[in-house]
């Protein structure tokens, strides 16, 4: 306990309810060793920080360690998740959003936060994930079923140059790609990651392989996908690029100008029709028509699953902490609903995990 957390509950109260010593001092040779702390992050499996205030991710993300919550996370070599819990606007600060990608950089694993009405009478993003779903989540990061499979996923934006300074893009951030990278690396997959221009740090264990367009993504899943046992297509790939790409920068010329486009190859659908496919998932990013259109995608590409979610809407999607899915396969659904995209990708691998194994053992 930390000692804000003191103030909210005793830590004889705390451990008379929980039945378990309970740890709060930095240095207290009375009570156990000085180095006390050092044992407690030896002994740990794992350490798992929940609730964590903005403060407290603050310090850790600084390396600060004034007392023993902060001085345990610098002292760990376990696998360390953080449960945020703040106000929203404190969530939504610049600066802790940063040090949230530079703890996940590190390889910290962030559970939640949810959104909701919050103590503080706001409603927003912040709220602490419910315990019983943190301890789902730190079960399924250690998923069984995926440990060892060989998964190539594909995340983040292309960009299709017009000439050496202009490109046609969309609004893609990779997170969610990431998340499902950093996942299944976490359960023990073998993960290879093909990924666009984006601002976020490589998960863990996971070979990156960069690229700018969709002709490159391409060329490199195309070079990568022999022995993969997953595919999964999160990347928000071109669908058209210029015809031309010009050698100087285009100059201003009247009022309009027109760029003729050409059909980029459909990654998703090559890769599922292999003669020996990997099990093959897509998404799909609808505006309307979402489930019409992502049993079309399911059936037409012959994919073995296919997630779908709305796009340009408030909440979800292209370039935001959370998304929802509606996950397709054979004439099953299951809908995912709006989380953090980091618990979203641990359950959509739990289910994909689940269907590759049933379909090879057919
Ligand atoms: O990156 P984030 O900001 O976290 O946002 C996540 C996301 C919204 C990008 C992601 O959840 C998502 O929906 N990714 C797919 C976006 C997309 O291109 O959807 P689509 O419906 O246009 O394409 C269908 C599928 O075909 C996708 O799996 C896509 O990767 C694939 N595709 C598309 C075109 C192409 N030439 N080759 C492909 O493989």
């Amino acid at each position: 306990m930390t000692d804000s957390a003191t103030q909210f509950v005793s830590p004889l109260t705390f451990q008379a309810l929980s039945g378990h010593p309970v740890h709060h001092e930095l240095l207290n040779a009375e009570v156990e060793n000085a180095m006390g702390h050092i044992s407690l992050a030896r002994w740990a499996d794992i350490l798992l920080i929940a609730p964590a205030t903005a403060n407290c991710i603050a310090k850790c993300s600084h390396g600060l360690a004034d007392d023993l919550l902060s001085t345990l996370y610098l002292a760990a070599n376990c696998p360390v998740y953080i449960v945020p819990a703040m106000n929203q606007a404190m969530w939504n600060k610049a600066v802790t959003q940063e040090n949230i990608q530079k703890l996940q950089r590190h390889g910290v694993v962030m559970i939640g936060p949810e959104a909701g009405s919050q103590a503080c009478g706001e409603t927003g993003f912040g709220r602490m994930t419910e315990p019983e779903a943190i301890v789902d989540a730190i079960i399924g990061y250690s998923n069984p079923l995926l440990a060892g499979l060989k998964i190539l996923i594909t995340a983040g934006p292309t960009r299709e140059a017009l000439d050496p300074v202009r490109y046609i893009t969309n609004r893609s951030s990779g997170k969610m790609g990431y998340a499902l990278a950093q996942a299944a690396a976490l359960a023990g997959a073998e993960v290879t990651l093909i990924s666009g221009p984006v601002q976020l740090a490589v998960p863990d264990k996971v070979l990156c392989i960069q690229i700018e367009s969709a002709a490159q993504m391409y060329e490199a899943v195309m070079a990568n996908i022999s022995n993969q046992a997953v595919f999964i297509g999160a990347a928000a790939v071109a669908d058209y690029s210029p015809m031309q790409v010009q050698a100087g920068k285009i100059k201003k010329q009247g009022a309009q100008i027109a760029i003729n486009l050409q059909k980029t190859p459909d990654i998703l659908a090559s890769v599922a029709n292999l003669p020996h496919p990997p099990f093959t998932v897509g998404f799909a990013a609808e505006t309307h028509d979402l489930e019409a259109y992502a049993k079309h995608k399911l059936a037409a590409k012959n994919l073995d699953m296919i997630a779908a979610n709305w796009v340009g809407q408030a909440e979800g999607g292209f370039d935001s902490h959370e998304n929802a899915l509606q996950v397709f396969w054979q004439d099953q659904q299951k809908s995912l609903p709006m989380m953090a995209k980091t618990d979203l990708a641990q359950q959509l691998l739990a289910l994909i995990a689940q269907r590759f194994h049933e379909k090879n053992t057919i």
